[in-house]
């Protein structure tokens, strides 16, 4: 087992094109957003094994030899299946957490019991660890946090266990992993993502295990070979949204109206394919006229509408920046949650500080981000970066 500490990260996602069309057998392109999650493990010897995850105020501690000496039998049978729910119960079990813990607390510790269980118990004795988990990634809000969580506790676990080497050589800044390990991580942080969410698409795993762009299609997952970095506005309307009602109300409306919806999932795929198209003939230094292309986005989201899942703080945000000639839509579920504004490079700093600042007096929170991040990475823990710093500086 290693003994060094490891600063890891990953990022979280938005959809680009192909949200509610993609449950109808259509493509949706997902993109890694540049807010991050990262992840500090330093093994220790007082026989505890600690997590913390300040941005939702948990902090939770572990006998090893407690942990040891419980029946977790029940991880032994490979590693790719989903938790049973009797599993389930007995990881309760484990956690020991109170019956009144909040649900995000509980999602929160049972992935990550499952992901400690079952990677480290190749080792001859469970290792004693502390792990400090934190987030730029607001949870809750479709952005792909409990994902980038999975994603960093795999990637660390399967690290300091020696399942696959660190990748960081001397002098390094930051690094990733190699494919091979790569598809291994994302196939743990699936599981994490599987005791969260129940039964998860995948895709928000595997944009932060890989970074870039990809491409969803019928269950089937492939990365975008070319994936530029855009800048973007990332606005919260902070307006709640129920993902399961919002999906509903789409397939309702395809059963009532099907010779006018379906053109309209039609259409959206067409999108997403001219879209996935301009990405891959975009350099690093993008062209205007293929951000014409990405001027789709206003279209999308007037289909968008027509299939029911707008919000009028959406509409608000949308004609914000259409005032100042940027264009916007929806992500994710809709109904409200996030929203994307693509900036045009050329765009000069104070316009783009004006339109957040309009943003932000609608009671909205709005970041300057960019799409199209590396995905998981290792971090130098002696030549931090001046971001991995701030964030540690802050905890
Ligand atoms: O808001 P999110 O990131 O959970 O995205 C939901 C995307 C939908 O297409 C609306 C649903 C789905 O399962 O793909």
């Amino acid at each position: 087992m290693l003994s060094e500490v490891l600063l890891v990260s990953a990022p979280g996602k938005v959809i680009l094109h192909g949200e509610h069309a993609v449950v109808h057998g259509k493509v949706a392109l997902a993109v890694s957003l540049n807010l991050r999650t990262f992840l500090r493990l330093q093994p220790h010897s007082n026989g505890k094994v600690d997590l913390s995850l300040p941005n939702i105020g948990i902090k939770r501690a572990w006998d090893v030899a407690r942990l040891q000496s419980l029946d977790t039998s029940f991880l032994e049978q490979g590693d790719v299946t989903t938790p049973t729910s009797e599993q389930v119960e007995k990881l309760k079990e484990v956690a020991g957490l109170p019956d009144d813990c909040a649900v995000t607390e509980r999602l929160a510790v049972l992935a990550f019991l499952y992901l400690y269980l079952s990677i480290c118990r190749k080792q001859r004795a469970l290792p004693s660890l502390d792990i400090v988990v934190w987030s730029e990634l607001p949870p809750g809000a479709g952005l792909g946090s409990s994902a980038a969580y999975s994603v960093c506790l795999a990637a660390a676990l399967l690290t300091v266990c020696e399942e696959i080497p660190n990748p960081l050589k001397d002098g390094d800044c930051v690094n990733r992993w190699t494919k091979e390990d790569l598809e291994l991580i994302n196939k743990w942080a699936f599981q994490g993502e599987r005791m969260i969410h129940g039964n998860p698409s995948g895709v928000d795993n595997a944009v932060s295990t890989w970074g870039g762009a990809l491409r969803y299609h019928q269950g089937k997952i492939s990365s975008l070979k070319r994936s530029p970095a855009l800048q973007i506005l990332l606005t919260n309307t902070k307006v709640p949204r129920n993902t399961r009602a919002l999906v509903a109300g789409v397939r309702n409306r395809l059963l009532k109206f099907p010779e006018i919806v379906a053109p309209l999932l039609t259409s959206i795929d067409a999108i997403s394919l001219e879209c996935e198209r301009v990405l891959g003939e975009m350099g690093e230094a993008p062209a205007p006229e293929q951000y014409l292309v990405l001027e789709l986005i206003d279209m999308n989201q007037h289909h968008l509408n027509a299939l029911g899942v707008g919000h009028a703080s959406l509409d608000q945000l949308c004609q914000v920046t259409r005032a100042r000639g940027l264009h916007s839509k929806l992500t994710g579920a809709g109904g409200g949650g996030c929203g994307i504004t693509l900036l045009k490079p050329g765009l000069e700093q104070p316009e783009v500080e004006a339109t957040k600042q309009a943003l932000t007096s609608c009671g909205f929170d709005c970041l300057e981000t960019s799409i199209g991040a590396p995905g998981v990475s290792i971090h130098s823990a002696t030549s931090l970066d001046s971001r991995v710093q701030q964030a540690l500086d802050g905890l």
